[in-house]
């Protein structure tokens, strides 16, 4: 497990060393997981036919602007999180965590 965090951190861009994949999971899992599927061994397709967090870490050309556009207020249909800053850059780590099989 903890290798495979190291692996994780070390293949993300520079940006992410310093966040926090766990705790960006946990806030996933708080505050995603109601209408998206956030865990990385999601087999089920959400019936909606919303992005599951592997699919949309999977996406080419990703970017942490992106991500952190989708979780901004007004954006979409999706609600207003509130989340600060530190609390998006670590969601964002954990996403980008699903990218490492
Ligand atoms: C109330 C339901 C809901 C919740 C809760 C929710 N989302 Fe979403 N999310 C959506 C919908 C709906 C879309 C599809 C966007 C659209 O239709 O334009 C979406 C799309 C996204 C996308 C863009 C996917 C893509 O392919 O471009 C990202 C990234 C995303 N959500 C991240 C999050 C994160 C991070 C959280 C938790 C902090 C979250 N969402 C919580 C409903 C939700």
């Amino acid at each position: 497990m903890l290798l495979r965090l190291a692996c994780a951190i070390a293949f993300i861009p520079s940006f992410a060393a310093a966040q926090d994949v766990q705790q960006g999971r946990e806030i996933a899992l708080r505050w995603c997981s109601s209408c998206h599927v956030v865990e990385r061994a999601a087999t089920v397709a959400p019936a909606d036919g919303l992005p599951t967090f592997p699919a949309i870490a999977g996406k080419p050309g990703l970017s942490v602007d992106q991500l952190r556009a989708a979780m901004n207020p007004q954006h979409s249909r999706m609600p207003d999180f509130a989340l600060s800053r530190r609390q998006q850059d670590d969601v964002i780590a954990y996403i980008y965590s699903l990218r490492i099989k």
